[in-house]
């Protein structure tokens, strides 16, 4: 069974993803990754070459090939929002919702000059916080886990995580 890591942007699903997986030998999918190597460019051009409903289609794809394929998978902040995704991750037994806080995970993304956020990049503070409340009801509503991210470092997150047994 996968151990799944759902979040809002930049609550470090991707890095404590990888960590986790390193350490424990297991195998390991971040879906941003994923999408941006089958489609060949960058998540941000993609969205704005297509669309972001064209990417989440691509991401529904993804998350569907990687359950139960891979040992850890890190998402998207925005894979609760099609009731597709949610009801794949509802079956789900390891799912860890990495929970950060809004301005956090604001200050966070703005200051990340290399992976830019399209849902980001188009809203204003207000949407942002619109849409980080709109979420937040589904990563909790849909984990199985939560480990409050703020005031530790990824090291911590990752000890946290050894302790959910998943094979
Ligand atoms: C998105 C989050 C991004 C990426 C895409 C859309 C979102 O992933 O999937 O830009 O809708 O919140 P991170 O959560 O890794 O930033």
């Amino acid at each position: 069974m996968s151990l799944i890591l759902i979040g809002f942007m930049a609550s470090g699903k991707s890095s404590v993803g990888q960590l986790l997986a390193k350490i424990l030998s297991k195998s390991f999918i971040d879906t941003d990754e994923a999408i941006s190597q089958k489609v060949g460019m960058s998540i941000s051009d993609f969205i704005e070459k297509f669309s972001i409903a064209d990417f989440r289609k691509i991401e529904t794809s993804i998350l569907k090939e990687a359950i139960g394929q891979y040992d850890v998978l890190a998402t998207g902040g925005g894979i609760v929002e099609l009731e597709e995704n949610r009801k794949l991750l509802a079956q789900e037994k390891k799912v860890v919702y990495l929970k950060t806080d809004f301005s956090i995970a604001r200050k966070r993304i703005s200051a990340d000059k290399i992976n830019k956020r399209p849902v980001f990049e188009n809203s204003n503070p207000d949407e942002l916080l619109a849409c980080f409340k709109n979420r937040e009801k589904y990563y909790q509503a849909l984990s199985n886990y939560v480990v409050d991210t703020t005031d530790k470092n990824i090291n911590e997150i990752v000890e946290i995580l050894k302790k959910i047994e998943f094979v």
